[in-house]
């Protein structure tokens, strides 16, 4: 290129950053590493090791260990010892650690910075002003959450050893989303970065340790799949926390079934970038630019799929295309270009087929006429348009730099596409008239929504999703909660399996037909008959029949569940309208509380008084969630950029819930009431031993103004009814409290569409407890935080 065509053009020379330090870096190690294990380089116990290759030209970076079982249980064994010691810290300590994390991050910014790209592919300008910075923040934020440890989490334990699996596109980024809160509130890490990214996290532990981190709090294994697999499925882990692909993710959520390892999964996403017609046009380009085109597109979030209004369409087009033509792709290392490259040929592969697919099935392709470097795996700034909505580019997550755009004509349309996905991580809102951006925010499922902005993120604000986008929190007071459990569930013993009584026909009681008792099944407001119409048999201590009740099926599941969904109303309802109800519900209660005493005993064999005392515990925790239902409120979060960032607590949808056959009063209301009071709606299997007392409580439910639809109680076995509720696709989160064979079940079939599960592994809860048995611990597994990000002040 000439000085005079560099004139005419006004276009950006090369600007190179320097790679010495990180070369030589690399070149201290002899291009080799092994593992980061009790603080010190170990070499992979087999002796195998993988290459990791510079994705800007193919060129071999270094050799890293190969993680093997023996390696896998040498870090959990290192992670086992400090464990104890340091929990034990003072919360001050722990905070001074992390702070000191969080200086050495910002003293070897640049080198984590170059380190980074050349390892990844992507553009140094994105490395060196968001990554490291943002990972600085993160370690900053929770050495604060340290601090305030013993005063703001003095009912918390930390959970103990956490196995962290981290993708590739952001490696350095998602090791302190990881490791900081998991550090911070007492526990020790094993963590695996990705196959293709290695660097970083092993920079990172050498550094770490140089910073007085003790040994064995933070151990590095590399390796592959098969290494992640070890770590998901070691016995002495205590936490699996995961971000990648949502095929893995299932994986592991089969993989640690039943297992009781607190899991948390960050997986993948189709983000909608929705435009309206009163749009900043120029705005939401820019913001197309942030949104699919940062980091190539190879971001979890990224506004994949742009749904424009219709009159603004081929504007938005003419401008986005002329925007795309100025966009440089070069060197990762070259801080004047935009996008860099591709993690890895196989990535390439797979973007390449992807786009093909959807340019066959009519999708017209819109790329600039621009140069790529040669050499590396390099692919343009892309987008398709003509897009029909069931197109594979507009479904499956490209992870590239390939927006797909669909056009709409009213805001209800927009909604109704955005949400037409399996996915629920992100969504971005582009309108000038405030009360349509809110309005469409409100109604998107997604963890994250930006309202004229797009991929900001904050240490202080969950990050996370809904539907198959996983579930937990990174970051923020929820994402503290990912890493500590509550102190009153510690003592929980494995529940003795019930007495079953044997039936005993007592002649004379056919003497006297007595009126028809079987109840039947409670569905959208009505009693209804069991589908199959078949009856089980309650009976008594001693083996006497006292009642009957519907033995449900999969089609009444699926007819509660139908009816759940329609009662979706109660989302929206006001937090005063539901606090109103359950006083309500308690009140009549209390009303027929004798009746309700009496009809426990009957069932169970439990005394006067005490079956007394549960129907009043029964009323005072219906006024809990009562009194909660109006305070379980969100929070105001003030990030470090223009705007403020709304938490709400937002109910999760049509949850089913599997009660314990224990306290069959009590243990209903324990498990239904937050669920209601924070806008689920339910569909229920009562204590299947015990099942008369929520039968009974129809009537209740029927007299106390509770919407049809919202509560829904199906009787039957709870092992097949919670088969169906766990594989029904519909149903949003399973509760299930019984056996550990249940737990087990539950959280296995509930991979099909990663609904949340919450179960006990056959530990029983005392449900007089309030300690254990109501409150926060309980609400927060009733919602999902959504983070709603809006421009505020200047
Ligand atoms: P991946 O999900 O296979 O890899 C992520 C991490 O999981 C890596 O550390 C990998 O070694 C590990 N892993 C793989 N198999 C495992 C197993 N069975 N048990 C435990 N750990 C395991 O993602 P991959 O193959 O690198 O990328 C494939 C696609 O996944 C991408 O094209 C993209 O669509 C999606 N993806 C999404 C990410 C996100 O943040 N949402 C991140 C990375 C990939």
């Amino acid at each position: 290129m000439t000085v005079a065509r560099y004139f005419d053009e006004m276009s950006y020379g090369p600007a190179p950053e320097a790679d010495t330090e990180a070369r030589q870096w690399l070149a201290r190690h002899k291009g080799e590493f092994g593992h980061f294990i009790n603080g010190a380089f170990v070499a992979p116990s087999s002796g195998k090791t993988f290459e990791t290759f510079e994705p800007a030209t193919g060129a071999l970076l270094a050799k890293v260990a190969l993680g093997s079982a023996k390696d896998v249980d040498d870090a959990v064994a290192a992670a086992r010892k400090a464990q104890g010691s340091w929990a034990k810290l003072p919360g001050h300590a722990r905070a001074r650690h992390l702070y000191a994390l969080a200086r050495t991050i910002q003293r070897h910014a640049r080198l984590i910075a170059v380190v980074e790209a050349i390892d990844n592919g992507k553009p140094i300008r994105e490395t060196r002003d968001i990554d490291v910075p943002l990972a600085a923040r993160h370690f900053y934020h929770h050495a604060g959450w340290a601090q305030l440890q013993e005063t703001e989490f003095a009912d918390q334990v930390p959970v103990g050893v956490v196995g962290q699996v981290i993708p590739w596109n952001f490696p350095f980024l998602m090791l302190a989303w990881k490791v900081a809160p998991a550090l911070a509130l007492g526990n020790t890490v094993i963590l695996k970065p990705a196959e293709f990214t290695p660097l970083t996290a092993l920079l990172f532990a050498e550094l770490a340790a140089a910073a007085g981190l003790p040994a064995g709090v933070l151990n590095v294994v590399t390796g592959e799949g098969e290494t992640g697999a070890l770590i998901v499925e070691h016995s002495d882990i205590d936490k699996i926390a995961f971000t990648g692909s949502t095929e893995v993710g299932r994986l592991i959520r089969e993989k640690t079934a039943g297992t009781g390892k607190s899991l948390t999964l960050e997986l993948g996403g189709k983000s909608p970038f929705i435009v309206f017609d009163d749009a900043d046009i120029d705005g939401a380009v820019e913001g197309v630019v942030d949104a699919i085109w940062f980091n190539q597109g190879q971001v979890c979030c990224a506004g994949s799929r742009l749904l424009v209004q219709e009159g603004v369409a081929p504007l938005f087009y003419e401008r986005l295309t002329r925007r795309m033509q100025s966009l440089r792709v070069g060197h990762p290392l070259d801080k004047a270009i935009d996008m860099a490259a591709i993690v890895a040929p196989v990535q390439l592969q797979r973007i390449e087929s992807l786009v093909a697919k959807g340019v066959a099935e009519g999708a017209k392709l819109h790329q600039p006429k621009i140069e790529l470097p040669k050499g590396g795996s390099f692919y343009p700034p892309t987008l398709l348009t003509n897009v029909q909505p069931t197109s594979i580019v507009a479904t499956e997550e490209i992870f590239g730099p390939v927006a797909v755009s669909m056009t709409f004509r009213t805001p209800e349309e927009a909604i109704q596409l955005a949400n037409h996905s399996r996915y629920g991580l992100a969504a971005s809102v582009w309108s000038e008239t405030i009360g349509l951006a809110l309005n469409v925010a409100a109604k998107l499922a997604a963890g994250v929504v930006w309202v004229n902005a797009t991929n900001l993120f904050d240490a202080a604000a969950g990050f996370g999703g809904k539907r198959e986008s996983g579930f937990g929190r990174e970051g923020g007071r929820e994402g503290c909660y990912e890493y500590l459990k509550p102190k009153a569930w510690a003592g929980r013993k494995l529940r003795a399996a019930p007495a079953e009584p044997v039936l005993k026909q007592a002649t004379g009681d056919f003497a006297a037909p007595s009126l028809d008792r079987t109840a039947k099944l409670f569905i959208g407001g009505k009693q209804a008959r069991p589908d199959g119409n078949y009856s089980r048999a309650v009976l008594s201590p001693k083996g006497k029949v006292i009642g009957e009740v519907g033995e449900g099926n999969r089609k009444d599941i699926r007819n509660a569940v139908v009816a759940a969904h329609a009662a979706s109303g109660w989302a929206s309802a006001t937090s005063h309208n539901r606090a109103q109800i359950l006083y309500y519900i308690a009140e009549n209660l209390s009303g027929r509380a004798d009746e309700f005493a009496n009809r426990i005993s009957a069932m169970t064999g439990v005394s006067a008084a005490g079956a007394k005392a549960e129907v009043e515990a029964s009323i005072s925790r219906l006024f809990s969630y009562g009194a909660w239902a109006d305070k379980y409120e969100g929070v105001v979060h003030q990030p470090p950029l223009r705007g403020v960032a709304l938490a709400m607590p937002e109910s999760i949808g049509v949850v089913g819930v599997i009660c314990p056959t224990e306290a069959p009063l009590l243990g209903f209301i324990s498990l239904v009431a937050p669920l209601i009071a924070t806008g689920n709606r339910v569909v229920a299997v009562p204590s299947e031993q015990h099942p008369l007392a929520a039968t009974d409580f129809y009537s209740i439910l029927e007299t106390s103004d509770v919407p049809a639809g919202v509560v829904n109680i199906v009787t039957g076995s709870a092992m097949e009814l919670a088969k169906t509720l766990a594989s029904h696709n519909d149903v949003d989160a399973l509760w299930a409290f019984g056996t550990q064979e249940l737990s087990t079940v539950v959280e296995k079939l509930s991979a099909g569409n990663l609904k949340r599960t919450f179960v006990d592994y056959g530990k029983a809860t005392d449900w007089f407890d309030r300690f254990a048995a109501e409150g926060q611990a309980y609400l927060r597994r009733a919602t999902d935080v959504k983070n709603i990000w809006i421009p505020y002040g200047e």
